[in-house]
């Protein structure tokens, strides 16, 4: 036992004693003290040899020289310019992670979902149809022969390889679809993106996207109509003061223009309802029985409502913006605004 305890600091010596900037040297000495045949390896061979009592001795001695040997190799792998084997982490585990960012959802889609949620409280059920349509259902069908002047209302981009195809003016088209594919009672609600060619500016887009809904059932009055949409008003802008504006469209008759009292307390700049408290959300009417007719369902038995409104304008209101441009710019300035909404 003796013995080995002497061996052990003869070798620690050597360690300690070593000096050298020369990569072979610096190998060797590796390979000499901490190689898989090494110095070490042997003395941790014969620990068993050792008696119990001793054993503790022995170990601090070898673990000792296990360090200093480890110690030097490092020193002098570092001095002689050597990529040390086992760098100091330069990293800090303990720093918080980079946050990684999650997308939310545009400002118009937010409104569309919560248009969506509050008419399917009432019974409302979705229905979608081509943002490409042909002249039926965007025009004829909805009391809109050609030539009829009310066609310019809507400035139309037409396809030009085949005039009777265009953009969807307005989502009415889809509600024709939805009556030609199903017999009433109907209660549906068709949101999507509309096209018009106008000019653009900070209040009005060559695309928007609309929400229109359609009702039709025996004994569908007017009455109904404004049920209907005072308990809209009430869900979503939290106003309960309503107003129809007699108006006119081809689809519908009677038809009107729904106002909300918004008030006047928002009106510094006499911007949002040019000084009179009332603004105008969207159009309704009762649909028209040629309309009813054209999509195979008799106006004699059923009659029906139906109204449609312009998100854009609704979100410009509601988020207090200001160009409607925004919202197709894509800018993460605007939309981060929204994230936590939805
Ligand atoms: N389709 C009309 C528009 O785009 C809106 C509307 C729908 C009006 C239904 C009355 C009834 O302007």
């Amino acid at each position: 036992m003796k013995q080995l305890i002497d061996q052990i600091q003869a070798h620690l010596a050597e360690v300690e004693a070593f000096q050298s900037n020369d990569p072979t040297e610096i190998e060797n000495f590796r390979i000499k003290f901490l190689g898989k045949k090494g110095i070490l390896t042997g003395l941790f061979a014969s620990f068993k040899e050792v008696p119990n009592d001793q054993k503790k001795a022995f170990g601090q001695q070898l673990n000792a020289l296990k360090i200093a040997a480890t110690n030097k190799l490092e020193e002098s792998k570092k001095s002689s310019g050597a990529k040390s084997s086992n760098p100091p982490s330069t990293i800090d585990f303990s720093r918080p992670g980079q946050p990684i960012d999650v997308g939310s959802l545009h400002p118009i889609s937010i409104l569309r979902n919560q248009v969506i949620d509050i008419f399917s409280q009432l019974g409302f059920s979705l229905s979608s149809g081509p943002e490409i349509e042909d002249d039926w259902h965007n025009f004829t069908a909805l009391n809109l022969p050609e030539h009829h002047p009310a066609r310019d209302m809507q400035d139309t981009f037409f396809v030009q390889t085949n005039p009777d195809m265009l953009l969807r003016t307005h989502t009415s088209s889809v509600q024709v679809r939805h009556m030609e594919a199903n017999s009433p009672p109907i209660r549906t609600l068709s949101p999507g993106r509309v096209f018009r060619n106008e000019d653009i500016s900070a209040r009005s887009h060559c695309v928007f996207h609309q929400v229109e809904g359609l009702y039709i059932d025996k004994n569908v009055s007017f009455a109904d109509l404004k049920q209907t949409l005072l308990y809209f008003t009430k869900s979503l802008f939290g106003k309960s003061k309503i107003r129809l504006r007699p108006s006119y469209f081809p689809f519908t008759e009677p038809s009107a223009e729904v106002d909300i009292y918004w008030g006047l307390e928002t009106e510094a700049d006499y911007r949002i309802t040019k000084g009179t408290g009332w603004l105008e959300i969207m159009g309704c009417g009762m649909v028209d029985p040629n309309v009813l007719t054209n999509c195979k369902i008799d106006p004699k038995i059923y009659s029906g409502y139906a109204f449609g409104m312009g998100l854009e304008r609704m979100a410009m209101l509601l988020y207090g913006i200001e160009d409607i441009r925004m919202f197709y710019e894509n800018d993460i300035r605007f939309l981060q605004q929204f994230s936590a909404m939805g």
